[in-house]
């Protein structure tokens, strides 16, 4: 049964690019910034995985040129998943080069998100494999509940990668990942020091106001200036404290997801905050 696309629109700007391009022209006219995503991951069909990273190179030259008229921002997000890395990471590998060397050509940044830890070890492989080779357009992401991820942060530092640090937003045994809000927020806290202080131009995602509060207070305390750094929040979620924290002279950048295959992304987010669940329910007693 196909939902109805209502159901998704607070968190999801259109089901197509169309659609969607216009919401990254006002959120540039309101001085924030934008990384737009096309939904879809864990692809298990070849042609598929073809399609979308066909898909992301047209999104790539739109991206470009829509930037020569209205200047948005020339920042897209991908997920490995969709372009087959669970049915061949060769081919993955390779439908990644065309993406970066396209991306590189038109001046586009493209962060790899991170998904379940079944391919985070091959997201990050992926991710070394090509950033010698295209620095300054391609980053990623680390969560902070996976028990792993100090060793992978001090790796970004090393490499002055650019990283995108949020909490996780899949399900993963307590062996793999923090399971207590607070032991998450104290890596977060931790990591989020480390990469502003060693990496490069780090993104802080997350819509808490304990992490983002601490995070003002420490680089305020510590002298470091705005522009080392990003905050990052998902389209839909606390719009007011996006545009506050950019009225105030921080750099805000909002994920902007797009596309049909909106439900997996749609799930994560009512399952990660139960107030999204009573705004589904009010939705679906309006219609
Ligand atoms: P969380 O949901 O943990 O809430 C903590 C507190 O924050 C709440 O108790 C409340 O006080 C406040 N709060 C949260 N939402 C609020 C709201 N709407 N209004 C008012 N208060 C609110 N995950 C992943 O695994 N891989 C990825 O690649 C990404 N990418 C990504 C990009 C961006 C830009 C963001 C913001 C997030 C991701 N995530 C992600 C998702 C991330 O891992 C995490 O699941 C969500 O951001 C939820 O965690 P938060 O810290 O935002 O708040």
């Amino acid at each position: 049964m196909k939902l109805p696309f209502r159901l998704a629109q607070r968190f999801v700007a259109s089901e197509n690019l169309n659609g969607t391009l216009p919401v990254l022209v006002d959120l540039k006219e309101r001085g924030l910034h934008s990384t737009l995503d096309l939904l879809g991951e864990y692809v298990k069909d070849r042609n598929v995985a073809a399609a979308a990273r066909d898909e992301y190179l047209q999104l790539i030259e739109r991206i470009s040129t829509e930037h020569g008229r209205t200047n948005v921002d020339r920042n897209i997000s991908i997920k490995l998943s969709m372009m087959g890395q669970k049915i061949d990471e060769a081919f993955c590998l390779e439908n990644l080069k065309q993406v970066l060397a396209l991306a590189h050509e038109k001046e586009v940044f493209v962060r790899l998100d991170m998904e379940g830890t079944d391919i985070t070890d091959s997201t990050l492989g992926m991710f070394e494999t090509m950033y010698p080779q295209y620095p300054d357009n391609v980053g990623v992401v680390l969560q902070a509940y996976l028990k792993r991820t100090r060793k992978d942060v001090e790796r970004m530092c090393e490499l002055k990668a650019r990283v995108r640090l949020c909490k996780g937003a899949y399900k993963e045994p307590a062996h793999l990942a923090h399971q207590k809000m607070s032991d998450i927020r104290d890596a977060y806290l931790e990591y989020m020091k480390m990469l502003i202080a060693d990496a490069r131009y780090p993104g802080i995602a997350t819509h808490d106001d304990i992490l983002i509060d601490e995070t003002k207070k420490w680089v305020g305390e510590n002298d470091v200036s705005r522009d080392k750094f990003e905050f990052q929040m998902l389209y839909g979620m606390r719009p007011t404290t996006q545009q506050s924290l950019s009225d105030d002279g921080y750099n805000m950048r909002v994920y902007v997801p797009y596309g049909k295959d909106w439900v997996p992304y749609f799930t994560r987010r009512l399952r990660e905050r139960k107030e999204n669940i009573w705004f589904l329910l009010r939705t679906l007693v309006k219609s």
